[in-house]
């Protein structure tokens, strides 16, 4: 039994190990632990509080894999509803469907009885989001942004590649060998209204198979969508590799694509054994696990496969 998540999970890796310990499903302890993230005001990269889109609206993007039943759950752009990762799940239970995104998402939020949360930032976030634009954009233009045509320009003006990086991964496995995966992200600060990174697409930031294991990413979510990196890791130890070579590979797929936007990326892994591991393209970062007979979770640096960043 095992938890492992990306850094910024520690706030509820305790509570997620805690569902295990007392004998619960990889499936709830996912879910509590990314709850916990999604609630935190003090992440501005995942559910409250997290960095809005161009237009000042705050949209969540979230995912769920079974590796028992490769079953999966996914929303993309929701608007004001805080648990992205609960409504994923529910959409892989109660739904025939794998992916809703922006208005369905939020009907569906509703019908399942999700409190609405019409204010999903707090003020300085929103000053953080102004001060942004404010070169650019007047006080009276920032008021009209919905009603302008050229959002691709003003998009590609206030991108910031480094607050890409920001989403909760979390990889539980439980007492009866099964495997689940979450993420959750308010995605990329600034993104095109609409805009879903990898953490909604099942393959690219999040796989699970309790054959082989488990993958899910953080990071600059395009690249991972365009290289299929968490399925791709999981396919690599299914054709024989073990989790580290298999990690390295999904990374250097990576590092091989050509074009432009080529920034950070980061994963984290397992393997069926319970077997961790995280890897990121740049120097400094970490990841957590925690087992249930330790009393807290313990930190270990990323494994290095540097990625020379590339932009416009
Ligand atoms: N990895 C999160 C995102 O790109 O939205």
């Amino acid at each position: 039994m095992i938890v492992v998540a990306s850094s910024n999970g520690r706030i509820g890796i305790e509570a997620a190990t805690q569902i295990l310990r007392q004998g619960g499903t990889a499936v709830d302890a996912v879910e509590a632990g990314i709850r916990l993230v999604e609630a935190n005001p003090e992440d501005n990269t995942v559910g409250f509080n997290g960095y809005p889109n161009i237009l000042g609206e705050v949209e969540l993007d979230a995912s769920m894999m079974n590796g028992r039943t490769l079953e999966s759950g996914a929303v993309g752009a929701l608007k004001g509803y805080l648990h992205a990762i609960t409504l994923a799940r529910q959409v892989m239970e109660r739904l025939p469907h794998v992916l809703l995104v922006g208005d369905g998402a939020s009907r569906f939020a509703a019908e399942m009885g999700h409190p609405p949360q019409p204010e999903m930032m707090l003020p300085e976030t929103r000053a953080v989001w102004r001060n942004r634009l404010q070169p650019e954009l007047s006080d009276a233009e920032v008021a009209q942004i919905a009603e302008r045509t050229d959002l691709a320009r003003w998009v590609e003006l206030a991108t910031d590649p480094e607050r890409a990086k920001g989403t909760v991964n979390f990889i539980a496995q439980d007492k009866a060998g099964n495997i689940c995966t979450g993420v959750s992200t308010s995605g990329w600060a600034w993104k095109y209204p609409g805009r879903l990174g990898d953490s909604p697409i099942i393959g690219a930031g999040n796989y699970a198979d309790n054959r082989y294991g488990a993958a899910a990413c953080t990071g600059m979510g395009e690249m991972a969508i365009r290289a299929s990196t968490a399925h791709s890791l999981v396919f690599y130890m299914k054709m024989g590799l073990s989790l580290a070579e298999a990690s390295e590979r999904a990374m250097t797929d990576l590092r091989d694509l050509d074009g432009r936007f080529i920034s950070v990326m980061n994963l984290v892994a397992i393997d069926k054994d319970g077997n961790h591991a995280g890897y990121s393209s740049v120097d400094g970062r970490s990841y957590i696990y925690q087992t249930p007979d330790m009393p807290e979770c313990e930190e270990l640096p990323r494994t290095v496969v540097p990625i020379p960043p590339r932009w416009g």
